[in-house]
């Protein structure tokens, strides 16, 4: 997707900076005031409230104004406005948030699968959109926002945070540099702990429906940073999943932890109520929308993979061999990157 060559940020700072060394102390005095960019963000979960609602308005005050907050979940909602630190209104409907703030950008921080219905609304307003990843759920979702992209002339920037890690960076300069030479395959296996891995099956992620099994919600990630470091786009693709593990893998389950008649014997119960955040943002307002956030991972309803497989082949001839594992003893990822001349 496309994005702005130079961030509003980048800019205010750049200008500041040359502003600063021609006029001393005296820059501040004078710099044009820039009116802030408005802001609405629906989806008041806990990446909607925290990177991009407290995060933002801390870091940001005087190029960011919140217009507006929306979330399907009233509670949730007045919980955000406080959380962030914001005045600005709040809706249950987006289409009217949108009517009421007319703002330029939208972030949508809602579950994977409801992305594409606020990122068609918004541009078809004349809006900016900034989504969090993954942009959509499948094809048909993927094709409407490219026709309403292409529609409309707005810009939507998919937040693929995983690309600015220092280390990542520097793996591309290297590739860049040509220090292995042409780059032929890429190793690339990542492992998601019995915690972490886990806690994907504990909430919205487990349905395919919801998140488009973690091939898209997590590897999203890592399909995006083999893009960038590979430089090219997948021609051929191989891949296959299974559900072994968590799921309808075991003998017991209930609804979820709390109240759970298994918890003595579960190797993996966990209790929400120890995160004061979480019980805020969720346990205080179930009453709403019935989502329990501390979900049986046991539940015959979990229709994704656990453990997933990839063999790709770019249009530049590199061959990458990935997988992703979700009940790995350890957290992390192993990636090397073979060329002409070297590995890396
Ligand atoms: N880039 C990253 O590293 C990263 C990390 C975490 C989450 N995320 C992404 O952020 C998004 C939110 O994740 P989360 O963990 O906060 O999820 P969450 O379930 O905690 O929050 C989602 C919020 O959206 C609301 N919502 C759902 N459907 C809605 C609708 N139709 N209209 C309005 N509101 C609706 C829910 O009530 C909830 O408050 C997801 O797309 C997820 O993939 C990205």
């Amino acid at each position: 997707m496309s994005s702005t060559p130079v961030s509003r940020r980048e800019f205010l700072v750049g200008s500041s900076l040359i502003a600063g060394s021609v006029m001393g102390s005296r820059a501040f005095a004078v710099l044009p005031q820039v009116p802030r960019m408005k802001v609405a963000l629906v989806g008041t979960g806990v990446r909607g409230v925290n990177m991009w609602g407290r995060d933002v308005v801390r870091d940001y005050p005087a190029e960011v104004e919140f217009v507006g907050l929306c979330d399907i979940n009233p509670g949730r909602l007045a919980f955000a406005k406080d959380y962030i630190g914001v005045a600005c209104p709040t809706f249950t409907d987006f289409s009217q948030m949108l009517e009421t703030t007319s703002p330029e950008h939208v972030i949508v921080t809602t579950m994977d699968s409801t992305h594409d219905e606020f990122i068609v609304e918004a541009l078809e307003r004349g809006c900016n959109v900034i989504t969090e990843k993954p942009m959509t759920t499948d094809e048909v979702k993927c094709q409407a926002i490219l026709d309403a992209q292409e529609r409309t002339g707005r810009n939507i920037t998919v937040t693929h945070n995983y690309r600015y890690a220092p280390h990542r960076r520097r793996m591309k300069e290297l590739l860049m540099e040509g220090r292995i030479g042409r780059l032929t395959s890429v190793d690339f296996h990542w492992y998601l702990d019995t915690y972490h891995g886990a806690s994907y099956f504990r909430r919205w992620h487990g349905k395919r429906r919801f998140s488009g099994t973690l091939f898209v919600h997590k590897a999203c990630h890592h399909f995006d940073l083999l893009n960038w470091w590979i430089d090219s786009e997948p021609e051929l693709v191989y891949a296959q999943g299974a559900l072994e593990h968590y799921g309808s893998n075991n003998d017991f389950r209930h609804t979820n932890c709390r109240g759970c008649p298994h918890q003595a014997r579960c190797a993996f119960y966990w209790d929400i109520n120890t995160d004061p955040h979480l019980v805020d943002l969720y346990v205080k307002n179930e009453q709403y929308d019935g989502y329990l956030r501390d979900g049986c991972l046991w539940s015959e309803e979990i229709d994704i993979y656990d453990k997933m497989g990839a063999q790709i082949r770019y249009a530049n001839g590199v061959q990458v061999s990935y997988s992703c594992t979700t009940y790995s003893p350890y957290e992390g990822y192993r990636i090397a990157f073979n060329g002409t001349e070297g590995r890396l």
